[in-house]
């Protein structure tokens, strides 16, 4: 038997700015999927989900997306075709699936997912792929077996996490930094309690909105747009793509900008970035929702807390707010209390240490 592990992540600035080919500050978490597994001899690939109580076997020669309730076992499988695809000597195998990430949170569950079963794949079959190949191999499943067009934000995250060090991912070089975080702050992950859409067609949408943008202003890609031109462009631009434009561009500046911040130990300019990301996500890219917004409205107004922002994808899912050490817990039950008081919803609150990436 061998065992792998990916965490999850945290995007802390640079919201939707992958797939623009621009830059993005994030962090792994100390919550992950574990795998346990073998080679089975064959072709045969069992799965055994323990969180959701499920079993699904498949052919690892006749490999195809499934749907409905097999959906979950598709960021395996997608793993393994893409292996295949490449030409790496793989094939069957069983795995036990444990998982202690919240599903749907905006954690990046599936790229753990992804991540963990490429790790397990690399040991049983003797490969020893670069942290960087490992992370585009699983977009690419992913993209292509899971049918989600993500950039490559959560599997470099799972893949390259550092304990108590942000990630600063460059897009376009496909490079990878890390800088370590300031002491005495803590990030609080804010489940708001409404499912997140994991294939929904808004992150689609969204995707095609900026490359249309960036076709207007005759850029390769938002990355090359500073906020400058799109404001001397606002004229030539329809409103709708004025403001997607400018929430990517907004974020590229602000992730420059606290990378410096964070390299400074400035966690009360850094936190201002967050809030201020948050607000461009609500007017801008509308990809937050009332409740977002009610986490980030309520947590603000608490004591200690330097920031706040909707994390990953948008359109439900989790906040990241940056607060002070020793304000920590008060700070998570107030606003579990506060919110539950405006909404109704239940949010989970977790208190996350940044932990290091998949092994
Ligand atoms: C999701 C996607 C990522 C990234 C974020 C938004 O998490 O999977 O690739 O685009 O949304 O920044």
């Amino acid at each position: 038997m061998q065992t792998s592990y990916a965490p999850g992540r945290v995007e802390l600035l640079g919201n939707h700015t992958d797939y623009n080919e621009g830059v993005v500050l994030s962090a792994a978490i100390d919550r992950g999927v574990t795998l346990i597994g073998e080679r089975s001899g064959s072709s045969l690939v069992t799965l055994c989900s323990t969180t959701l109580g499920l079993t699904f076997t498949a052919d690892a020669a006749s490999l195809a997306p499934c749907k409905d309730q097999g959906e979950w076992a598709n960021y395996l499988l997608g793993v393994l075709d893409v292996f295949q695809k490449e030409g790496l000597p793989v094939g069957g195998f069983s795995a036990e699936i444990k998982s202690n990430l919240p599903l749907g949170a905006g954690l990046s569950s599936s790229a753990a997912l992804e991540v963990s079963t490429a790790m397990l794949l690399q040991k049983l079959f003797g490969l020893n792929l670069d942290r960087l190949t490992v992370a585009k191999l699983c977009r690419r499943a992913e993209n292509e077996f899971v049918g989600v067009n993500c950039g490559l934000l959560d599997q470099a995250s799972s893949a390259f996490g550092k304990a108590g060090h942000a990630i600063f991912l460059d897009c376009r070089s496909e490079t990878v930094e890390t800088t370590p975080f300031p002491d005495g702050v803590e990030l609080l992950i804010t489940q708001c309690g409404v499912a997140h859409r994991l294939s929904g067609g808004e992150y689609n949408e969204r995707r095609l909105q900026c490359f249309d943008a960036a076709a207007r202003l005759g850029a390769k890609a938002l990355r090359d747009v500073s906020s400058a031109q799109i404001e001397a462009g606002k004229a030539i631009l329809p409103e709708l793509s004025y403001r997607r434009a400018a929430h990517v561009v907004g974020e590229n500046e602000r992730v420059l900008q606290g990378i410096d911040f964070l390299r400074g130990g400035d966690v009360k300019a850094f936190g201002a970035l967050m809030f201020a990301s948050h607000e461009s996500s609500r007017h801008n890219f509308e990809n937050s929702t009332p409740e977002l917004d009610a986490l980030v409205e309520i947590v603000r107004e608490l004591p200690g807390v330097l920031g706040s922002r909707l994390t990953g994808g948008g359109f439900g899912g989790a906040t990241v707010t940056l607060l002070e050490r020793d304000k920590a817990s008060a700070v998570a039950e107030a606003l579990v209390a506060k919110y539950h008081a405006r909404t109704g919803y239940t949010a989970q609150a977790h208190l996350c240490e940044i932990a290091d990436g998949a092994h």
